[in-house]
């Protein structure tokens, strides 16, 4: 039966039952006419698949906890990702699960956000390409995904009632696009919108995102779900194009929706799409038989692996690896009960768990090994703690400090209030490097620590991220350099929070929050103010280096819609072998916008031996030189010069070329009775039409120049110049008015003329 003739079969009252929830986690089967119930899970790093499907709160059924979306991105590794995604989605199968609820591609807009080890970065190119990677991966298998939150779910503060106030350009630049590239790239099944609003809208109700843009103009073909009780007017949100209610039941709301068409207030084919778009979710479900059992030791190891690549060298003097030490001291609780994953839905139960100490005697023996708590549990100072640890720290040859931000400081449904570790774990890094200068600081944490405290002190640390059940071995096999570390920064760590973009505009009060910095998040803040930083986007350290050299282009000049490809060659200096994560920004060195300084638009790994070298490919499409004009209401190029850099990080820019854009756009006229004097020149058929009046406008000014002047016989010379810098800005009516009785009409008819003849001439936009 199709999906139509099965919709035009369902009584009203089945309709708008199908289109709330029948549990926590299920849909509402319809066994009249065969629909049966689909099963949704958290997510996004492994299976949070409730034992009784239609109940929330209990404990999991056990399933493979993966590294958190920070650790992911800084992998830079869409194959491993993908990886991942398919291992997810065999988890899923194995317990009956039709759709995994992730991953989360949002904008890490603050440090402080409690939620921030669920997104993938700051960078909007880069969470686009690894939330597509993922969702390919899941969904490869069969298995659906689900993009959330849809949008602008940046923080915890308030975040069922919000309102994010952004502009058009930084809504359209940096908070849709990794939606917009998941979407057009890999469709999800389900799209997940958020609990907040957006400029004033709830992103539940939002037409214009929810309908124009994520249906109509991307072309996302499967259901929006709502974020768990996001929904404050089931009808309201039906029109606004929120197909399916979660979680449910809710009778209340299927009455309304009954009732609204009844008394006209909604049209049931509004209804009916949304009907349309759950049963084709629900028939693609059935498509793939559940059961069986999934290979938890396979994908445990799987798990080490994305745990390893994410991981972060941030500094190391030389320490590391770990080379035939005799006495080594681990000095922190989460060496012994590792911090692997964030509180909140994401909470997964994993199969197994590798505890860090454990995972280092596998490296060397337990005479080599002492261990020392460190800090405790709570908030509460323990010098007692400390003083142990600096004992231990003392009479070995080298301290590893397993350094965990605690949940009561990070987690889903609080932000954090600073970017400190905790004071006894500061107090702690401290007396333990002043004893000891070889010490390693581990962290792990979900989003970015300040480090200024003790930095300096410390001869190396490492970025741990939260790093999934694995993880602990991934520590080992790092420190001991059996894994060569490549991950790299996916957001910038500040030297401290004042420094950060939102400071100023943060958590936002009386119900909105001000997207004051605009376009300026993450680096394109601290490039564009000239910041410095703890550590920049990108960076990360390896064990060997990396020389680049060679950087050449497919076209010196290019049409946008053909774009160009870069090539570098990528060469293993070192002695050991690694990848190297390749970035390529794009610097628009003239705009008819204020632009960020760079912004990433390609990147690659690769995987090098000793001695060898690799030419690395990354290509630039359209996207990659446009930018949004609101204007417009579209992306637009211009014609002009383009910098490529590429780079190790985004402040480590180590080949740079020049190329030329040759825009194809044609694009509408926007002149109108306000436009100035530069706009009309600016507008290639204004231009030509505006010309003798501005010849009049110059000889009137020159005349009036002259008398004023008479005498100075620069003073004319100097009109144009005069022209340009105190009228371009002006409307050109009204310097018109000012000389009117020059002119032999109105001016204001005169203006009318020109804009009459125009948008006669105007092409439509492409
Ligand atoms: C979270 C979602 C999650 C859902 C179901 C919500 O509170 O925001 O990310 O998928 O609960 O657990």
């Amino acid at each position: 039966m199709t999906i139509q003739s099965l919709t035009a079969q369902m009584t009203l009252e089945e309709k708008a039952a199908l289109c709330t929830g029948a549990s926590a986690w299920t849909t509402t089967p319809i066994e009249r006419l065969g629909v049966p119930e689909m099963l949704v899970s958290d997510g996004p790093h492994g299976v949070r698949r409730q034992p009784d499907v239609h109940e929330m709160g209990a404990e999991s059924l056990p399933a493979t906890c993966f590294p958190t979306a920070s650790a992911l991105a800084a992998t830079w590794d869409e194959v491993l990702i993908g990886e991942m995604g398919a291992a997810l989605a065999e988890e899923c199968i194995a317990q009956d699960v039709d759709v995994v609820l992730g991953p989360g591609a949002n904008m890490k807009r603050s440090p402080l956000n409690g939620r921030n080890f669920e997104y993938f970065s700051e960078d909007p190119y880069l969470a686009g390409e690894l939330a597509a990677a993922y969702i390919n991966g899941v969904q490869s298998q069969g298995v659906g995904t689900s993009l959330k939150h849809f949008a602008a779910n940046n923080q915890e503060f308030q975040r069922f009632t919000i309102s994010a106030e952004i502009d058009e350009r930084t809504l359209r630049e940096i908070y849709l696009p990794a939606f917009e590239k998941a979407v057009k790239e890999a469709q999800p099944w389900t799209v997940m919108c958020a609990y907040n609003k957006v400029n004033g809208t709830f992103a539940s109700e939002h037409d214009y995102l929810l309908n124009r843009i994520l249906k109509e103009e991307w072309g996302f073909e499967g259901l929006v779900v709502s974020d768990w009780g996001a929904v404050r007017d089931r009808v309201a949100a039906l029109k606004g194009g929120l197909d399916w209610e979660m979680p449910g039941p809710q009778a209340r709301r299927v009455q309304e929706v009954v009732d609204a068409v009844n008394a006209g207030e909604l049209d049931e084919a509004v209804l009916d799409e949304s009907v349309q778009r759950i049963l084709g979710i629900v028939a693609k479900a059935q498509q793939t038989p559940k059961g069986g059992t999934f290979d938890a030791v396979a994908h445990h190891d799987l798990a080490r692996r994305v745990a390893a690549d994410g991981m972060v060298l941030l500094k190391n003097d030389g320490i590391l690896p770990l080379n035939g030490q005799q006495t080594i001291a681990v000095i922190g609780r989460s060496a012994r009960h590792p911090h692997f994953q964030g509180g909140g839905s994401s909470h997964i139960n994993p199969t197994q768990v590798t505890v860090p100490f454990e995972a280092l005697q596998a490296y060397a023996s337990d005479a080599v090994l002492a261990y020392a708590e460190g800090y405790p549990t709570d908030n509460s100072f323990r010098q007692d703690l400390i003083n142990e640890a600096v004992a231990a720290a003392q009479s070995a040859e080298v301290a590893l400090l397993y350094i965990a931000l605690p949940t009561f400081k990070e987690s889903e449904g609080y932000d954090r209030t600073d970017l400190d570790l905790t004071d006894q774990q500061i107090a702690l890094i401290q007396a333990v490097a002043a004893v000891q200068p070889q010490t390693v600081v581990v962290l792990n944490n979900g989003a970015p620590v300040v480090m200024g405290d003790w930095i300096d002190d410390v001869a190396a640390v490492l970025e741990a991220y939260m790093m999934g059940q694995a993880g602990g071995g991934a520590i080992a096999d790092i420190l001991f350099g059996a894994v060569n570390p490549s991950g790299k920064l996916a957001e910038t760590f500040p030297l401290q929070l004042e420094d950060t973009p939102a400071f100023l505009n943060w958590p936002g009060e009386a119900g909105k929050v001000r997207y004051g910095e605009g376009l300026y998040i993450g680096y394109r803040y601290y490039d564009a103010r000239n910041v410095p930083v703890q550590f920049p986007f990108g960076h990360g350290l390896s064990y060997t280096t990396f020389a680049y050299s060679n950087a050449r282009v497919s076209a010196e000049t290019f049409a946008d819609s053909d774009g160009v490809t870069v090539y570098v060659d990528v060469t293993n200096t070192g002695s050991v072998a690694g990848k190297e994560i390749v970035q390529l920004y794009v610097r628009d060195l003239e705009a008819g916008l204020v632009r960020p300084d760079k912004e990433l638009k390609g990147f690659a790994k690769v995987s090098l031996e000793p001695g060898e070298t690799k030419t690395v490919e990354m290509t630039l499409d359209f996207r990659a030189f446009a930018f949004y004009h609101p204007d417009y209401a579209a992306w637009i190029t211009e014609d002009g010069n383009f910098e490529l850099l590429i780079g190790a990080s985004s402040a480590d820019i180590r080949q740079t070329l020049t190329v030329t854009l040759r825009s194809t756009l044609e694009l509408p006229c926007l002149l109108d009775e306000e436009s100035t004097i530069r706009e009309w020149l600016d507008d290639p058929r204004g231009k030509v039409l505006a010309e003798p009046i501005l010849d009049q406008i110059r000889a009137n000014v020159a005349a009036m120049f002259a008398g004023i002047m008479a005498g100075d016989s620069g003073a004319a010379e100097n009109v144009d110049m005069d022209l340009m810098m105190g009228f371009s800005d002006m409307p050109l009516v009204s310097v018109m008015l000012w000389q009117a009785d020059s002119f032999d009409k109105h001016p204001e008819d005169l203006v009318d003329d020109l804009l009459k003849q125009v948008y006669q001439a105007a092409q439509p936009v492409r």
